[in-house]
């Protein structure tokens, strides 16, 4: 029997792979996507997307918290986190639902089934009852993911978990701790600290969310030092010692240890390669479990790509998005420019809320640039006021002119309410390269929270309204 045949074979149906084929098809690509479990991948069932809707109780419940300085008058907040998880789930499974039914719409045939690659573009897919189909692609895109990575002593089950069972958690735990204060890490610590928990965060390195400006991690440390959230930086952990009613004693640094309902491990994902087998292919996987790329993100083998967080770049749904265009486009014959990486959007969606797009301060001056800077902060902004959201601010790192003068803007870093809305204006600046001078002739609305990043590429022209 012949195998079918596609013009784009995709293996993984997340961010990476269902915008691949998505793509593709609405330039009237024949493809197919291979995904042994639900489509959207990490980011929709198992990540971005649930965790958000979880930030998002966590800000209900402290807009109830504090009605009564807005004039409300509201009985103290409880959490009935069954709902909490049934709103959730209703959110995941629209979006799932709405990926499968816009693959059906473009005719992109979906293979439900492990597929791994072999000679000749060939990918085996086996169904979950053992039936196996191989189809064929004139190319083929590997985006099967990653998973999260775990620590020596803390294997998942019962208190211990990763960020994959506490988005399926049934209740707010009493106390927790987390394991690693990257992005993953904060989101949870503030969800859960603004629902009640006792949360501590251990730290590895000196600092928390280690590659943030440090003007900004200030401003989330404070924030969280508010909500109660324990941050231990420079600490090791050790172990744990489980207890008989289902919590654990967590052992780290000096002979330290906290006790706790539950443990949430963020210490990074790692590249999910292990069932694409590859045999007699070209494709190679490094030491780490990245799929090896160049900056088209193809690998050793002729036609065969890979995209998303199976390959050493940024581990960020959109730059999935970014890395199944580019390939796309080479698959149509038609010029594609590699992702930049050192300029992509980066958001994270803790309270206060991240964005940032290009290099910080330390990064810039370390790159050689000779730099002016400019920070504004939240305090003085209008729309800020009205929401009693005041605590952040908005960072410009201009390039210094020949003149003295800040000309080219090369990173915009902003911390506090609704951030990660707001970056568009910044990235815009970063990606086009434009001047302080060019981009402070834009109008700002008024009253807005994005007044501060005008006000702050003003002031940075040498004028301003508000010092
Ligand atoms: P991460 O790499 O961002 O942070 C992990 C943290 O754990 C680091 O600060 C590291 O120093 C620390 N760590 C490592 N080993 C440790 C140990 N044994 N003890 C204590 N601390 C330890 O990884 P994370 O937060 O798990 O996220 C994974 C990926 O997903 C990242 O690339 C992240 O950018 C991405 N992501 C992005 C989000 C966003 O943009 N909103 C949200 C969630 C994840």
């Amino acid at each position: 029997m012949t195998s079918e045949q596609f013009d784009l074979v995709v293996i993984g149906g997340g961010p990476g792979g269902y915008s691949a084929v998505l793509y593709a098809a609405s330039a009237g690509v024949k493809a197919a996507l291979v995904e042994m479990d639900a489509l959207g991948g990490t980011c929709l069932n198992r990540g971005c997307i649930p965790a958000k809707a979880f930030l998002e109780t966590a800000a209900v419940h402290r807009h109830v918290a504090h009605a009564a300085d807005f004039g409300i008058e509201a009985s103290k907040p409880s959490v009935n986190f069954a709902v909490t998880q049934q709103r959730k789930n209703k959110i995941v499974a629209g979006l799932v639902g709405g990926i499968g039914a816009m693959c059906k719409g473009r005719n992109v045939e979906v293979f439900n089934g492990v597929g791994s690659l072999g000679p000749d573009h060939t990918v085996t897919v086996e169904a979950p009852d053992g039936t196996k189909t191989t189809i064929t692609g004139r190319n083929i895109i590997l985006a099967a993911g990653s998973v999260p990575r775990m620590i020596p002593n803390f294997e998942r089950g019962g208190p211990i978990m990763s960020s994959d069972e506490v988005l399926d958690l049934d209740h707010v735990p009493d106390r927790m701790v987390v394991i690693g204060g990257g992005a993953i890490g904060c989101e949870f610590a503030s969800t859960f600290a603004d629902l009640g928990s006792k949360v501590t965060i251990l730290e590895a390195l000196p600092k928390l969310l280690p590659g943030l400006d440090n003007d900004v991690t200030n401003v989330v440390v404070r924030s969280f030092k508010k909500k109660k959230i324990d941050i231990r930086t420079n600490v090791m952990v050790t172990g744990h010692t489980p207890n008989d009613s289902g919590g654990t004693t967590v052992h780290f640094g000096e002979d330290e240890h906290v006790e706790v309902d539950a443990v949430v491990v963020s210490v990074g994902r790692r590249p999910f390669a292990d069932r694409l087998g590859l045999d007699g292919t070209g494709v190679k996987v490094d030491s780490r479990g990245f799929v090896v790329v160049d900056e088209f993100c193809r690998t050793g083998e002729d036609g065969v790509f890979a995209i998303g967080d199976l390959i050493d770049t940024p581990q960020l749904a959109h730059v999935g998005y970014a890395e199944a265009i580019l390939v796309v486009k080479q698959t149509l014959g038609e010029s594609a420019s590699p992702v930049m990486y050192d300029r992509v959007p980066w958001a994270i969606y803790c309270h206060p809320e991240v964005a940032w797009a290009g290099p910080d301060e330390e990064q810039a001056k370390a790159a050689g640039y000779d730099v002016v800077v400019a920070k504004h902060p939240f305090k003085f902004n209008s729309r800020a006021m009205i929401l009693g959201e005041t605590e952040g601010l908005a960072k410009i790192i201009a390039e210094k002119g020949a003149d003295g003068r800040a000309g080219r803007i090369l990173g915009v870093h902003m911390v506090g309410p609704w951030v990660t809305e707001q970056l568009s204006g910044g990235y815009l600046a970063v990606n086009w390269e434009a001047t302080v001078d060019e981009v402070a002739e834009f109008i700002q609305p008024h009253p807005s929270l994005t007044e501060l990043f005008g006000e702050t590429v003003m002031s940075l022209t040498g004028r301003n309204f508000n010092g």
